[in-house]
Order: structure tokens, then C-alpha cells, then sequence
């Protein structure tokens, strides 16, 4: 029996705009009649010519929303000319296994669905994010075609009638509108394992861990009741054999307990004070979609995530998947701490500094000129796939370790003697007033043209630094062109050290500036300092000089990383 489609009438949203990583709204928002089916038509129109007859790909971190956003997904595909819809078993895919399967069957893409790593449940927020046949975000490009289509939109086309039961794995077929159409449930973690598998040697790690050649390492892993839980199960209790105990809030929940599925110093706290007792010797958290990572050693000695990509890049022998394939070059987004064009320099290698959001690495990707990079964000990755991925840098961490015979701390004291220390810190100011942190970026922005700036001299205590040049971040991407604009207020002073200011493109309502301070220092006598005392006196300075309290109302930051 051919199944009928229909064409619904509907009317533009306002604000379909994809921010940083995707659409991100408040549940309710994506709730109200047609505001899901509009945006998922746009993506498909977008799609123009490839969408006819190609495979995509369907999965989320198992948020509330998650499964009607699958059922809607799924019907509007069979009515656009999609052929086949591949979809995470019970619609879980973390983010990076969005990509991997992308990569694997090559599909046209993919869509994600998930808010990362802010909260969820009815009162909390939902996402919707478009991959292009790379495995990666879409650029700018493509979201910009996808808001503009939805700011004209009359219809769309939805087939009601596919029914599809998500939870059972195996193929449904269908016929719609005369044409085939199969919806394929495939296993959520089987394709992601067997390519960590590949990439890194699974026989070396889980000695580590057992304590073959010594002391075994104790492991905490917290899941945070994300995407990542059936992964790390999968991986670090089944394969690697890590006890029962070393996994923790691995069931996935829809609103992820409460929490805030974000793997910092503040929101995994928990993992903080764990591993602070001494028992372990290494722990590690992941956020609600699977894609960001925070690194612990003994003691919960903490590794930023600007070292972090450093020192994996620094690191590649010991990881069979760059071994074979060599490393192209590196990368990091602006704001990131700079240790790793350290490492490039030294390795002779490309490094590139590319805007905030993972989008901006793909194309370098593509073109075999970047191999590792990284967000101070707690995103780490490399171009085994097109997202960042938190279970990766895990498992690259563990090989290093065991490579090295060192603890987690052991290697940051030898990387920065190798190289010396960029000492970073970010201070987020979340759920402000749009208006005002407007005006204080566009008063920042101001003192790039001013002349006067270039020179002067900003004191706290009896720190001094002076002001080399202020600009507005700008890139063109090397390999297409494309230019992306007003990317963060700079403020690089003459000893290296950097100021950076700007607004976040994820959040769901309001504005959160974003502060990020570095200094670097090479003499080994400060590289154990606390990095919060080191980098006050900057913090002080850039506070001053952007009036940051008068403008947004704030004395402190709501996290600090
Ligand atoms: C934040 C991070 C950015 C990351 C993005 C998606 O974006 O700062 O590095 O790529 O989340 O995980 P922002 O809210 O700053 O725009
Ligand atoms: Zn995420």
C-alpha cells in the first residue's frame, strides 16, 4: 500500500536562526504547532538537488523532545524524496557518532538533535543541528540558506502515515507516494566502538588499566547522564575492562538528572571531589551530546582543555591512527589557549586559528591540512571524523599515558618544560540582558580603531602590560574563501599575553559574555602556580578596561574555567 503525503500550510518563525552549533530553543519553543516541521523543512529545501534519493542520518543525546523530533524527522524525509533514513535505536546517537555513521555508510548527512550541554527536560532546552556529508556542522553557508528559507516559509511536506517503531533495530520498509522509502534503527554504540577500535590499540589501554606492568590506574568516568553513558559502558566496562565503580551516571536521562550536562570545573563538580580524595588516578566527564571532554589527573589535577590538545598533538606516537596516516597540521579556535602552535612550531607543522564552533575546522579537514584540534570549550578531536569527541580524547589520553608510563600530571610538567606554560582562564557571565553586553562589545570593537590604544599601559598591582593592537576577530577560510566576521574583541598586549571578549552564540535566551585571559610564562618556577592567582592581575585589567560590572550589573562570573 502506498502511504500519502501531504503539503500543510504553516508561516515563517521568527529567530530560526542557527547560532554557534545549531538551533537551540527552549523545549516549549520547539513545541508550539508547526515550529519543529518549519525548520525541518528549511534543512531539507536547503539540501536542493541532493536531497532526492539520498540516506540521512537521525540521532540525539535522548533529551526530552528527542523521540517526537525523530517521529516528525522521519515523516517530513519520507514526503521530501529522501530514500532511506538511518536512526539511532531509540533515536540516541551521541554527536560524534552522528558523524562517524555519516562518514561510514556516506550518507548526504545528518541531522542532530541536542542542546549540547545545556539543560533538559520540558522547562529546559532542545536543539536541532544540520551535518553535511563530511560528518561536520554546516558552515555558514548553509545555515545562513536554512534561516533565510525560513523567513519565507508557506509549507511543508510531512507523510503521516509512516509509522516507525524506533525501538526495535532492524529495517522498516515503506512505499510513499509510489517511491521506496526504508528506515534502518541501527545499534546506537556498534559503529562508533569498532572505529575506536581502529584508531587507538584497545589491548594497550586496558593494561594500563588492569595494571599489568604496575600499579593498575583507577578510572572514574562520568557520564553525567548524557549520550555517553551505553558508550562508556560499552568501551570502558566491557572492552577495557575497568570495574564496575568506574563508571558513573551512565544511564541517560532526558533531563539529565537536573543537571547541567557540562564537563567543568563547576557543573562536574561531583568528578572534582572524587577524584580530589586520591583514590583515582585519572577521571574524566562528558557533556549531554558526547562531543566535549574534561581531563582529570590524581588529585583532580586539571588539565585545560587548551594543554590538553596541545599535548595529544604532541603526543601522536602513541596512537596507531596517526602513526598510519601521519599528521597534517593543527588547529585551534581564537580564543583557545595558544600551547599548541607551540607544538606546530616546533614539529614544523600548519597551525591555524580559526573562529569559535567546530565548523570552521572541516574544510581544513577536507582539504588534508589539519589532523588535530581544539576548543578551550572542552572540545578535543581530530579528522577521524568532523566533531569534536570527548570518548576520543579520553582514550587518546590513556594511550599517552601508557606510552609514557607518566601520570596525568607527570606529562604537563614535562610538556610545559619542553615548551613553557600558557596559563589560560575563562569567565563566563551567563543570562545577562542582550542590550547592555551589546553595547559593551560595540565600546570594545570602538577601541580597535582607535589609535591611541596601540601602546598604553594597563597596571594592576604591580603587574604592567601594554597594549599591542585591538582588533575584531576576522577569518577567510583558507580553502573556500569565505570570510566570518566580528568573531571577538581582541586585546593582545606586547608580551604575548591576550584578552578576549565575546558573546555566545549558544544560548537559548539573553546574552552570556565569554572572558578568556592568557599569559604565557617560561620560566619553570611558576609553571606549578595556581593558574588563578597568575592571570588575576589580567582579569582585573580587561574588567576595568571593559567596565564589564557597569554595563552587564555583575561582580562574578556565574563559572569559571
Ligand atoms: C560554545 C563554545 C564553543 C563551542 C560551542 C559548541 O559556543 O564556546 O567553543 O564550539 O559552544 O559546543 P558559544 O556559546 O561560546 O558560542
Ligand atoms: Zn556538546
Amino acid at each position: 500500500m502506498s502511504l500519502t503525503c501531504f503539503t500543510k500550510s504553516t508561516r515563517p518563525f521568527e529567530g530560526q536562526k542557527p547560532g554557534t552549533s545549531g538551533l537551540r530553543k527552549a523545549v516549549k519553543v520547539f513545541q508550539q504547532e508547526n515550529y519543529t516541521e518549519n525548520f525541518v523543512q528549511c534543512i531539507l529545501s536547503a539540501m536542493g538537488g541532493s536531497l532526492t534519493g539520498c540516506t540521512l542520518v537521525v540521532g540525539g543525546d535522548g533529551r526530552f523532545f528527542g523521540k517526537e523530533a525523530v517521529d516528525i524527522i522521519i515523516k517530513m524525509c519520507a514526503a521530501n524524496g529522501v530514500r532511506k533514513v538511518i536512526v539511532g535505536h531509540d533515536g540516541i546517537l551521541s554527536t560524534p557518532c552522528v558523524s562517524c555513521v555519516i562518514r561510514k555508510y556516506k550518507t548526504a548527512g545528518g541531522i542532530v538533535l541536542t542542546a549540547s550541554h545545556n539543560p533538559g527536560g520540558p522547562n529546559a532546552d532542545f536543539g536541532i543541528k544540520f551535518n553535511i556529508s563530511n560528518g561536520g556542522p554546516a558552515p555558514d553557508g548553509v545555515t545562513n540558506a536554512i534561516y533565510d528559507l525560513s523567513k519565507h516559509i508557506v509549507e511543508y511536506r510531512i507523510c503521516p502515515e509512516v509509522k516507525c517503531n524506533i525501538s526495535v533495530i532492524g529495517k522498516q520498509e515503506y512505499v510513499v507516494d509510489s517511491r521506496p522509502f526504508t528506515v534502518e534503527v541501527i545499534d546506537s554504540v556498534n559503529d562508533y566502538v569498532e572505529y575506536m577500535k581502529e584508531i587507538f590499540d584497545f589491548g594497550i589501554i586496558k593494561d594500563l588499566i588492569r595494571g599489568a606492568s604496575g600499579t593498575p590506574l583507577k578510572v572514574l568516568i562520568n557520564a553525567m547522564h548524557g549520550v555517553t553513558g551505553p558508550y562508556v559502558r560499552r568501551i570502558f566496562l566491557e572492552e577495557l575492562g575497568a570495574s564496575a565503580d568506574s563508571a558513573v551516571n551512565i544511564e541517560p536521562l532526558e533531563d539529565f538528572g537536573g543537571h547541567h550536562p557540562d564537563p567543568n570545573l563547576t557543573y562536574a563538580a561531583d568528578l572534582v571531589k572524587a577524584l580530589k580524595e586520591g583514590e583515582y588516578g585519572f577521571g574524566a566527564a562528558f557533556d549531554g551530546d558526547g562531543d566535549r571532554n574534561m581531563i582529570l589527573g590524581h588529585k583532580a589535577f586539571f588539565v585545560t582543555p587548551s594543554d590538553s590538545v596541545a599535548v595529544i598533538a604532541d603526543n601522536t606516537d602513541y596512537i596507531p591512527y596517526f602513526k598510519k596516516h601521519g599528521v597534517k597540521g593543527l588547529a585551534r579556535s581564537m580564543p583557545t589557549g595558544c600551547a599548541i602552535d607551540r607544538v606546530a612550531e616546533k614539529k614544523g607543522m600548519e597551525v591555524f586559528e580559526v573562529p569559535t564552533g567546530w565548523k570552521y575546522f572541516g574544510n581544513l579537514m577536507d582539504a588534508d591540512r589539519l589532523s588535530i584540534c581544539g576548543e578551550e570549550s572542552f572540545g578535543t578531536g581530530s579528522d577521524h571524523i568532523r566533531e569534536k569527541d570527548g570518548i576520543w580524547a579520553v582514550l587518546a589520553w590513556l594511550s599517552i599515558l601508557a606510552g609514557r608510563k607518566m601520570s596525568v600530571e607527570q606529562v604537563l610538567l614535562s610538556h610545559w618544560d619542553t615548551y613553557g606554560r600558557n596559563f589560560f582562564t575563562r569567565y563566563d557571565y551567563e543570562n545577562c540582558e542582550s542590550e547592555p553586553c551589546n553595547k559593551m562589545m560595540a565600546v570594545l570593537d570602538a577601541m580597535g580603531s582607535d589609535k591611541s590604544m596601540a601602546g598604553k599601559k594597563l597596571s594592576y598591582g604591580d603587574k604592567t602590560y601594554t597594549i599591542a593592537k585591538i582588533d575584531n576577530f576576522e577569518y577567510r577560510d583558507p580553502i573556500d574563501g569565505t570570510v566570518a566576521k566580528n568573531q571577538g574583541v581582541r586585546i593582545l598586549m606586547s608580551d604575548g599575553s591576550r584578552v578576549v571578549f565575546r558573546l555566545s552564540g549558544t544560548g537559548s535566551s539573553g546574552a552570556t559574555v565569554r572572558l578568556y585571559i592568557e599569559s604565557y610564562e617560561s620560566n619553570s618556577s611558576t609553571f606549578t602556580k595556581n593558574a588563578q592567582e597568575v592571570l588575576k592581575p589580567l582579569v582585573e585589567i580587561a574588567l576595568q578596561l571593559s567596565k564589564l560590572t557597569e554595563f552587564t550589573g555583575r561582580t562574578l562570573p556565574t563559572v569559571i574555567t
